[in-house]
C-alpha cells in the first residue's frame, strides 16, 4: 500500500507573526531564499507524497500560485538566458499535484483538517503543519509513513521538549515498545512541567486514517472557540489506535520569531557563496 496524499492546512491568521502577516501569509515568509511552505512541500515530495491538499482561504491563493507556472516570468528568464533561475522556478511548479479546499471560517487546526474529509478517503493520508520545518537524515513525514505502514495504525511525530517548554505543546502519555516507537495512551494539551506525563511533544507531522474525521465531527469547540486536532487524536489514543514515533532531526517552529530567524541563518549558512560574508557580518553585529 502507498500513501500519496498530504493535507497541509494554511488557512490560519498567523497572529504571532504580525505585522509581517497582515497581508502576506505566514507560510509564504521566506526562509533564506524560499518560502516556508516550499520546504514543507519539498519534504512531502521527497517522501513520495505527490498529491498536496492545501486547506486555504480567500486571502491565501498566492500559496497555490507559488506551486503553479508563472508563464510571464518564465518568458522573461528564457529570453534573457537565465537558464538556472528558469529551471528553479519551473521545478517548483512541477513538484506536486495541488488540490485546494476552502476553510471558510478559521475555527482551528482540527476544523481545517475536517474540511478535507471528502478528499481524504484513502486508508492512510499524511498531515503536515505548514509552519513546522523539519530536517534530518530522513524526511520527518517519511519516518512516520514507514511506521504507519508496518504497524497498520495512525502515527504522530514527537520530539523531546525541555521541561521548561512542555507547556507549549500537546504531550503524550505513552509506553515505548520498540526503539523510538510508542503506544499512545493519552494526550495532554499544554501541561505544566509538574503535570506533564512525559516530555514527548507532538510536532506537526501525522499519518492518519479517515476515522479521525468521525472524531473531529463530534467535537464541540474547545479552547479559544477552536476545534483542536489534539482533541480528535485523544479519542484515537484512548481507544489504543495511535502510535508515536520519535523523530530524528532538527525542527524550527517558524511561527516563533527566534526560531524563524534561527532557521534563516541555518539555511543561509548552508550556502557556501554566502557563508563567509554572513559570518563576518554576524560577528560584527554581536
Ligand atoms: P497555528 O496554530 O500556528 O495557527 O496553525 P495560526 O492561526 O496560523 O497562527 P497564530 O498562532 O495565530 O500565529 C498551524 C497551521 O494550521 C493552519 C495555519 O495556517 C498554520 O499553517 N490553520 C490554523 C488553519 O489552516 N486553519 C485554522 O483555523 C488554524
Amino acid at each position: 500500500m502507498n500513501i500519496t496524499k498530504v493535507v497541509i492546512p494554511v488557512a490560519g491568521w498567523g497572529t504571532r507573526s504580525l505585522p509581517a502577516t497582515k497581508n502576506m501569509p505566514k507560510e509564504m515568509l521566506p526562509i533564506y531564499n524560499k518560502p516556508v511552505v516550499q520546504y514543507i512541500v519539498e519534504e512531502a515530495q521527497a517522501s513520495g507524497l505527490h498529491d498536496v491538499v492545501f486547506i486555504t482561504n480567500q486571502k491565501k491563493t498566492i500559496i497555490e500560485d507559488h506551486f503553479d507556472h508563472n508563464l510571464s516570468l518564465e518568458g522573461v528568464l528564457r529570453r534573457s538566458g537565465k537558464t538556472e533561475l528558469l529551471e528553479s522556478v519551473r521545478r517548483v511548479a512541477q513538484m506536486v499535484n495541488i488540490i485546494s479546499v476552502r476553510q471558510k471560517e478559521q475555527l482551528g487546526l482540527g476544523h481545517a483538517l475536517l474540511c478535507a474529509r471528502e478528499v481524504c478517503t484513502d486508508d492512510y493520508f499524511a498531515v503536515m503543519v505548514a509552519d513546522d520545518l523539519m530536517f534530518g537524515p530522513q524526511p520527518g513525514i517519511k519516518q512516520l509513513m514507514e511506521a504507519a505502514l508496518s504497524e497498520h495504525m495512525a502515527v504522530v511525530g514527537v520530539m523531546e521538549a525541555p521541561a521548561s517548554k512542555v507547556n507549549r505543546y500537546g504531550i503524550i502519555s505513552a509506553e515505548e515498545y520498540g526503539p523510538g516507537l510508542f503506544r499512545v495512551r493519552d494526550l495532554v494539551e499544554k501541561p505544566s512541567p509538574d503535570e506533564a506525563p512525559s516530555r514527548l511533544a507532538m510536532v506537526g507531522r501525522y499519518i492518519l486514517t479517515p476515522e479521525i474525521f468521525d472524531h473531529l465531527a463530534r467535537l464541540s469547540p474547545g479552547k479559544d472557540g477552536e476545534i483542536q486536532l489534539t482533541d480528535g487524536l485523544r479519542q484515537l489514543a484512548r481507544s489504543s489506535k495511535l502510535l508515536a514515533v520519535k523523530l530524528k532531526g532538527q525542527r524550527f517552529d517558524t511561527g516563533d520569531w527566534v526560531e524563524y530567524l534561527t532557521a534563516n541563518i541555518h539555511f543561509a549558512l548552508q550556502d557556501e557563496e554566502l557563508k563567509k560574508e554572513l559570518i563576518e557580518r554576524l560577528k560584527e553585529l554581536l
